[in-house]
This record gives structure tokens, sequence and C-alpha cells, in this order.
């Protein structure tokens, strides 16, 4: 299954830096179909009712926002430190290709409120880690990710279910 937008992604070799395989989501974001088909595809996977959808910066934006329309929730948004204009929380994470810190406002949530968080893909789920642990600090229920892209080679979906979280991923 999902064969068809497996397809639609391609992989740059040696990007950002040389061994990475880098997979390039930009092509199924220029295919009207197969984009509208991800997106359809992430509202049947989710479960029960959300009242917000966190997308992390900056492909995980173009997932979020779009599912966030038909589930009917708000867009919480995880930007790279330093982006946000009102006060912030932040959370330090290493990437497969470095070290990062992300940050959300402060009152972008009422506690309690159960937050769906998407990004485009995972890797180590450094990136995914980070953003629960921040979620959660500003008193979210977190219990579901989703991920258009998991690399299970680099184990952080596993990661992520060990420590009770569902995660979803249309393409492996
Ligand atoms: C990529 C991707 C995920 C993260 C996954 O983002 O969009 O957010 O890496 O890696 P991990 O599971 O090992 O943490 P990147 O930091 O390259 O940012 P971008 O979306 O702004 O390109
Ligand atoms: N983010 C982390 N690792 C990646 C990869 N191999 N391709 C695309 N995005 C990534």
């Amino acid at each position: 299954m999902n064969d068809d937008l497996k397809a639609l992604i391609r992989t740059i070799p040696d990007f950002p830096k040389p061994g990475i395989q880098f997979r390039d989501i930009t092509t199924l974001l220029l295919d009207p179909a197969g984009y509208a088909t991800t997106i359809d595809r992430m509202v049947r996977a989710t479960i029960g009712k959300v009242d917000l959808v966190a997308g992390i910066e900056a492909r995980g934006f173009l997932f979020a926002a779009a599912l966030a329309v038909p589930l009917n929730a708000g867009v919480l948004l995880i930007r790279k430190d330093g982006k946000l204009p009102g006060a912030t929380i932040a959370e330090d994470y290493a990437l497969e290709y470095g070290q990062d810190r992300i940050a959300m406002h402060e009152d972008a949530l009422v506690p309690g409120q159960r937050v769906l968080l998407v990004d485009d893909l995972i890797a180590t789920g450094g990136t995914a880690r980070a953003a629960i642990r921040l979620l959660r600090k500003a008193g979210a229920t977190v219990d579901q990710v989703q991920f258009v892209v998991d690399l299970p080679d680099l184990g952080g979906a596993d990661a992520l279910r060990a420590g009770g979280v569902r995660v979803d991923s249309l393409i492996r």
C-alpha cells in the first residue's frame, strides 16, 4: 500500500552531507493528486478528536496545515528557535546530520488539549521526541504522531512506540 505515493518521492544522494540519502518530498507536493491523497490517508489514520495539529518547521508545516482543515483542528507551529515572535519554550535535539533547537509559543495551547504531531519524515526521531517533550511541557496530551515517510533503519518510530505513542507513517 502507498506505493503510488512512494513513487512520487525521489532520493538525492549525499545531501546535505556525504552519505545521507535525502528523501525529497518536493516531488510529491508538485503532484496535485499525490498531495491530496497523502492528506486524505493521514485524515483516515487519525484516531479520535484532535484539538490541534502541530507541525514541525519547515516541511512538516505543509502536511500539518493541510491535515488540520479536514480534522477541524487548529495548527500549532513548532519552529526552529528564534523565529517565533512571542514568549517561547524550547528543546534541544540531535539530528541525523547535526544539532538544532525547536521552540513553540508558551501559550499556544490550553493544558489538556489533544495534539496530533505531524512531520514529513522520521529518521532518528530526535526531532519528534523533542517536539513531544515541548508539547507535553506546555500541558498537551500527545498520544499519536504521523509522518509521511519513516526511515525504519534509523529506529526513530520504534523508539517513539516504545515510549507509548501511536506512530503512523504512509511510506517506509
Ligand atoms: C528533517 C525532517 C524532520 C527531521 C527528521 O527536518 O523534516 O523534521 O529532519 O530527522 P530526525 O528524525 O533524525 O530528527 P530538517 O531539520 O532537515 O528541517 P527542514 O524540514 O526545515 O528541512
Ligand atoms: N531528515 C533527516 N534525515 C533525512 C533524510 N534522509 N531525508 C530527508 N529528510 C531527512
